[in-house]
């Protein structure tokens, strides 16, 4: 993009609700790296999204911190992205109450997730768990983002977010940029690696079916050495196979191939071998992030300086939108 030219703008978040997956690196973090060399990126950790299922106050403040930490590792630079704390910027919660007045109910009782999450914690169905899209639209719309990169399971709520901006646009006037998700081929949708008809998820209870960023290289080979295949014992890509499909769209992800490649390069081999290799190449990108984590986390006045200087951007850059809003809806604002 040349000089001077006005760049797209990229959101997406991650909450602070317990370690982080290769799943959450594969389907997110890892595409935002890419994007911040050429977009205006705002990186959030989404608290106020995590609080929507219960949390301990300690836990909580450590995992943001934490969080914080991973995104520096993973190689997100604050100069080139504000990173933040959602709580921190008010404008979160203020415009989600607006938009919770063009949404329906039924439209947000519809959403996979919350359907999923209701069943999940059925003896704690909140209203913020039914709003929980509706505040991800006002984090999407507060930035006038372009592009939200997400892995799939987030796809229907961008959707949702781009339906609230519509609607508003039409009912008050052109206000919001009409979102596009934007979800990459390989590694949107890392499965469970001992159901793989489920995603792999931070709360899965089964300890072998999340590989987490935090796990050490032995614990990440025995992972993978458990994780579930098949009994045909060729190693390709197919619907009928998606344990092996899994595992490779995993080794393209870590490896920076595409799964084609990723069939080309075990052909002919066992599926022993292919899981040891899998998990190598996974343990391999995950060593150094560790350790930068590390080291950021015995620093945290430094974290906490990052996460101060990004919430002043995302709010600067929020204000102007929320006021634009407030004027639109006919909230009296002086005269
Ligand atoms: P969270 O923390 O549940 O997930 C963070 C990101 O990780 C992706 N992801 C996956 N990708 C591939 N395979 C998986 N198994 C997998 N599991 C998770 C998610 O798609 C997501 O991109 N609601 C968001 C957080 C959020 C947000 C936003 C995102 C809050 N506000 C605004 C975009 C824009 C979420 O799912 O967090």
């Amino acid at each position: 993009m040349a000089e001077g030219e006005n760049k797209k703008i990229i959101y997406s978040a991650v909450q602070p609700s317990g370690n982080l997956t290769i799943g959450n690196y594969a389907g997110a973090i890892r595409n935002w790296v890419r994007l911040q060399e050429e977009y205006d990126c705002f990186y959030a950790i989404a608290d106020l999204h995590a609080i929507t299922v219960r949390q301990e106050p300690e836990k909580l403040r450590r995992h943001t911190l934490e969080l914080a930490a991973t995104y520096l590792a993973c190689g997100l630079d604050p100069e080139k992205c504000a990173l933040y704390v959602q709580s921190h910027v008010p404008q979160h919660a203020e415009l989600c109450w607006v938009l919770n007045t063009l949404t329906y109910v039924g439209e947000a009782s519809r959403m996979t997730q919350f359907k999923d999450k209701s069943a999940k914690h059925a003896d704690n169905i909140n209203m913020g768990l039914m709003d929980y899209p509706v505040l991800m639209a006002a984090d999407i719309l507060l930035y006038l983002a372009d592009c939200v990169p997400v892995g799939v399971d987030q796809k229907q709520h961008v959707e949702l977010a781009r339906d609230i901006a519509i609607r508003f646009n039409n009912r008050y006037g052109e206000t919001f940029r009409v979102p596009e998700p934007l979800i990459r081929r390989d590694g949107a949708s890392i499965r469970s690696l001992q159901d793989p008809a489920k995603k792999m998820s931070k709360s899965d209870e089964n300890p072998n079916a999340a590989v987490f960023l935090s796990d050490d290289r032995d614990t990440v080979l025995r992972k993978f050495r458990r994780a579930v295949t098949d009994s045909e014992n060729s190693i390709r890509a197919s619907e009928e196979k998606p344990g092996v499909s899994n595992l490779l769209s995993i080794y393209s992800a870590f490896a920076g191939c595409t799964v084609e490649e990723a069939e080309k390069t075990f052909e002919g081999r066992g599926y022993g071998e292919f899981k040891l290799a899998v998990g190598e190449t996974v343990a391999d990108v995950l060593a150094p992030i560790q350790a930068e984590q590390k080291r950021l986390l015995s620093d945290r006045r430094y974290l906490t300086e990052i996460l101060k200087g990004g919430a002043e951007r995302a709010y600067k850059a929020s204000r102007k939108t929320l006021s634009k809003v407030y004027r639109k809806v006919g909230f009296f604002q002086g005269e």
